[in-house]
């Protein structure tokens, strides 16, 4: 037993890639990060965690890439487990941290070799994957200049490559697109779905752009003060908010709403949420007047009611009563 971790070693539960049991973060001082995670991630899918601010993400992240020991719980990726098996873990994972990390004095190329030199690869292997990462990520032009002077998107895209210089089995991308533009984004995401086409990579990611989420994971976990609210595949989790979602705020005697709602056939889902609710249904134009009707009904005063079609931002709203980002539209 580990004396950092109080938790026995056990054997993992399953075969998956990553796997994740009761695993649980405070940092001294008392921040209970993540307060009890678990998680199973096949091999060969793409997980994307997803959270607002201060939710815990990166802490998983750095507890799964054995950079952080967990207070208690454990983790295993690909059956080793994380703080036992630390080295052969580090062996086995390619990582991109939220915050850039690169050498300002080394060019690309030198950024990508000393990598692969570091875990052991040779002169020639280094070079023939260097090689070959730089033109996935099209930066062989780029490879002969200082990394200082790369673009926020070039930067992103060369701590890609340098993730995967070790051939791993398990990529962990912590907001591999924060701060880029669409393209940008759009290049990163294209290299990973790439990558996954033509090997058994598993990726863990996380994001904060839902959209990304919603078009590229295999399942995604919405994270929210430490804890996974709700995990699925986007297409399930986006379906059972019903076909388009309602969303009244205002004031008023919130607990006399649901009644109104409760035995109303064309209501798919009912949620009460800090100053209003939301409410999925099967034809929002067809259904507004009369769901309007009966939150008046009910001696709520509406102040604004919003349509849209589900989405992982409209899930997240769902589970948690907030938007994904402060301000930003669910
Ligand atoms: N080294 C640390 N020491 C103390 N507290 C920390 C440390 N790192 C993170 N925290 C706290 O733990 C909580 C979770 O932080 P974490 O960085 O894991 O969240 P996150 O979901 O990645 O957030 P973001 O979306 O902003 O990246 C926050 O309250 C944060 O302030
Ligand atoms: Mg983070």
């Amino acid at each position: 037993m580990n004396p950092m971790n109080p938790t026995p070693a056990s054997p993992p539960r399953t075969k998956a890639a990553i796997e994740a049991r009761s695993l649980a973060k405070t940092y001294p001082g008392g921040v209970e990060a993540v307060a009890s995670l678990d998680l199973v991630v096949p091999r060969g899918s793409i997980y994307a965690l997803l959270g607002p601010n201060g939710a815990g993400k990166t802490t998983a992240v750095s507890m799964l890439t054995t950079l952080t020991t967990p207070t208690s719980g454990q983790a295993w990726i690909n059956g080793l487990n994380v703080v036992e098996d630390a080295a052969s873990v580090r062996r086995s994972i390619g990582v991109t941290f939220q915050e850039t990390v690169l050498d300002d004095a080394l060019t690309g190329r030198q950024v990508l070799e000393f990598h692969g030199r570091l875990y052991g690869q040779s002169l020639r292997e280094r070079r023939r994957r260097a090689d070959e990462l730089l033109e996935l990520t099209e930066l062989t032009e780029a490879a002969p200049r200082k990394a200082k002077v790369y673009s926020g998107g070039m930067k992103r895209r060369l701590e890609l490559a340098r993730a995967l210089m070790t051939v791993p089995s398990v990529l962990f991308l912590d907001e591999p697109t924060l701060g880029l533009d669409p393209q940008g984004r759009t290049r990163i995401w294209d290299y990973v779905s790439t990558l996954r086409r033509t090997s058994d990579l598993t990726v863990l990611v996380t994001t904060h752009y839902l959209d990304e989420a919603q078009q590229l994971a295999d399942c995604v976990g919405i994270m929210d003060a430490g804890r996974l609210v709700v995990e699925g595949s986007p297409d399930d989790l986006i379906d059972a908010l019903g076909s388009d979602t309602i969303r009244v705020r205002g004031q008023g005697v919130e607990e006399a709403i649901d009644p109104r709602f409760a035995d109303v056939e064309y209501v798919e889902s009912f949620t009460r949420v800090d100053g209003g609710f939301l409410i999925g249904v099967d034809s929002a134009s067809r259904r507004l007047t009369d769901v309007i009707a009966r939150a008046a009904d009910a001696g709520f005063s509406i102040e604004d009611v919003s349509v849209a079609k589900p989405n992982l931002g409209a899930v997240f709203f769902q589970h948690t009563g907030r938007s994904l980002r402060e301000g930003a539209p669910a």
